[in-house]
C-alpha cells in the first residue's frame, strides 16, 4: 500500500466546507462533524502535505470559540448529515458545551514549524491564549496546578475504565450503563450551565493524566509562540505553568514510579493500568531512570502492554481489559502516536520504530478503522477513520 498516497486520499474524501470554513470529518459515516484533538491531529497530518489547508483546520476549530474561552470539543457544522454516532444533548445547538485534550498549541507550532509564517501565528494566538487562560483558571479554581475535566469525554477517552471508580461504576459493566452513566453526567452539565468548577466539585472531579501531560507540552509551545510574537511576558508566564503542572502531576498523581489520575477533594489515585501511564513521557515529566523503569517495566511487559500489535489502552492483567471494549483494550493509532513521541523523547528510538510497524501494519491488515485487537489486530468502530495517518508524522 502507498501509506501516504491513500492517507491523502482519505483526508480529501473527509474533506467538509461549511460557511467560510474547511474541516475535516474523523468519519463520514460516524462521526460526520468537526471534533477538537481530532482536528488538531488533522492539522498535523496536513503539514506534511499542504500547510495551507492545516491552517484551515485549525481556523474553523477557533471560529466556535465560547466568550469564556473554551473551545467546545465538538462542532455541528451541518446538523442534518446522517449519523449512526448517538448523539448527547449538550444543551447547546450548533456545538458541544465540554472540551477536549488541549493539542491546539502543538498543531499551531508544527505549522509554524513548516513556513515560518508569523501572520498566522498573531492571528490565532489570541484565541489560544484565551482558551489556556480558560483551562488556567476555570479548570484549577484553588490553583492546585492541575487541570479538571468535568466529564469523561473531555478526556477524549470516553469509556476508559480510568473513569469507572469516579462514575462508581464496576470494573466490568456494558457499554449501555456507562452511556447512561455519561448522559446523566451531560444533563447535570447541562442543568449547572457548564459552570466548570460548580460540575466538577458536585458530579465529576477527576485530574487525567494524559490531559494533564498534554496541557504542559502544549504550554511549552504556547510559550514558543507568545516569544515569536515578541510578547515576553506572555511567553515567560507559560513556561511556569507548564513547570507548575509538571510539578503538581509529580506532587499529587506519581506513586510508585506511575502517574495515576486522580479523583474527589483529596486527590485519590486512580490505580487502573492503561496507556495513561506512557503520556508523561510526551510531556518529558519522568526523568531518564524513571522513563527506563516504566518502559522496561511496563511497557514492554508480555504480561501487560507488549501484545502481539501494541500497545493496548489498557493493560491485558486488569479486570477491565475487554481486547473489543470502547477504550477499554483495544489499540488506537492517536495512544499510540502519543507514545511513539514520549518513547523518542528519551531515546527509546528501537520500540518507537517497533511500535510505528506495527501501527501500519494494523492498517495493512484491518484498513483505516477507529481501534484494533491487540492480539489479532481485527478492526472494529468507525471506518475511514482519519486517526491512521498519524503514521505519517512518526517520523
Ligand atoms: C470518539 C472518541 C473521541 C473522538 C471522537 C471523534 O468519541 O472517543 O476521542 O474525538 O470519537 O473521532
Amino acid at each position: 500500500m502507498d501509506f501516504r498516497q491513500t492517507s491523502l486520499q482519505l483526508l480529501l474524501n473527509n474533506r467538509r466546507k461549511a460557511k467560510n470554513f474547511q474541516y475535516t470529518v474523523p468519519s463520514p459515516d460516524t462521526y460526520p462533524y468537526q471534533w477538537l484533538w481530532d482536528s488538531c491531529f488533522h492539522a498535523i497530518i496536513l503539514t506534511h502535505f499542504n500547510v495551507s489547508d492545516a491552517k484551515k483546520e485549525i481556523l474553523s476549530l477557533l471560529s466556535a470559540q465560547f466568550d469564556n474561552g473554551l473551545i467546545p470539543h465538538i462542532i455541528y457544522w451541518d446538523k442534518k448529515v446522517k449519523t449512526d454516532f448517538p448523539k448527547i444533548n449538550w444543551g447547546t445547538e450548533d456545538t458541544s458545551g465540554i472540551t477536549q485534550p488541549p493539542m491546539i498549541a502543538y498543531a499551531v507550532w508544527q505549522i509554524y514549524q513548516k513556513d515560518n509564517d508569523r501572520n498566522f501565528i498573531k492571528i490565532v494566538y489570541p484565541k489560544l491564549y484565551h482558551f489556556y487562560k480558560y483551562l488556567l483558571s476555570e479548570r484549577d479554581p484553588h490553583e492546585n496546578h492541575l487541570i479538571g475535566i468535568m466529564n469523561p469525554d473531555e478526556s477524549g477517552e470516553d469509556n476508559s475504565p480510568r473513569f469507572d471508580i469516579p462514575l462508581s461504576l464496576p470494573a466490568v459493566h456494558s457499554i449501555e450503563k456507562s452511556k447512561q452513566k455519561r448522559f446523566q453526567l451531560a444533563d447535570q452539565n447541562i442543568k449547572c450551565n457548564f459552570d466548570a468548577p460548580f460540575c466538577m466539585r458536585n458530579f465529576f472531579w477527576v485530574k487525567d493524566v494524559p490531559f494533564n501531560s498534554i496541557m504542559v507540552e502544549n504550554l511549552r509551545y504556547l510559550s514558543q509562540i507568545a516569544e515569536k510574537i515578541g510578547k515576553k511576558g506572555d511567553s515567560i508566564y507559560f513556561t511556569t505553568k507548564a513547570t507548575e503542572t509538571s510539578k503538581a502531576m509529580r506532587k499529587l498523581m506519581f506513586e510508585d514510579g506511575i502517574f495515576w489520575s486522580t479523583f474527589g477533594e483529596d486527590y485519590k489515585k486512580v490505580k487502573v493500568k492503561t496507556w495513561a501511564m506512557f503520556a508523561p513521557l510526551f510531556a518529558r515529566v519522568l526523568t531518564h531512570d524513571e522513563a527506563w523503569k516504566l518502559v522496561n517495566g511496563h511497557l514492554l511487559n508480555p504480561k501487560e502492554f507488549w501484545t502481539k500489535y501494541p500497545i493496548p489502552t489498557v493493560s491485558i492483567d486488569e479486570p477491565s481489559f475487554d481486547h473489543k471494549g470502547f477504550w477499554r483494550g483495544p489499540v488506537w493509532i492517536a495512544t499510540n502516536w502519543f507514545i511513539y513521541k514520549g518513547l523518542k523523547n528519551y531515546g527509546f528510538y528501537d520500540i518507537a520504530k517497533q511500535i510505528k510497524e506495527s501501527s501500519i501494519a494494523l492498517i495493512e491488515k484491518s484498513g483505516f478503522r477507529e481501534y484494533f485487537d491487540p492480539d489479532t489486530g481485527e478492526g472494529f468502530g468507525a471506518k475511514d477513520f482519519t486517526w491512521g495517518c498519524l503514521i505519517l508524522d512518526m517520523d
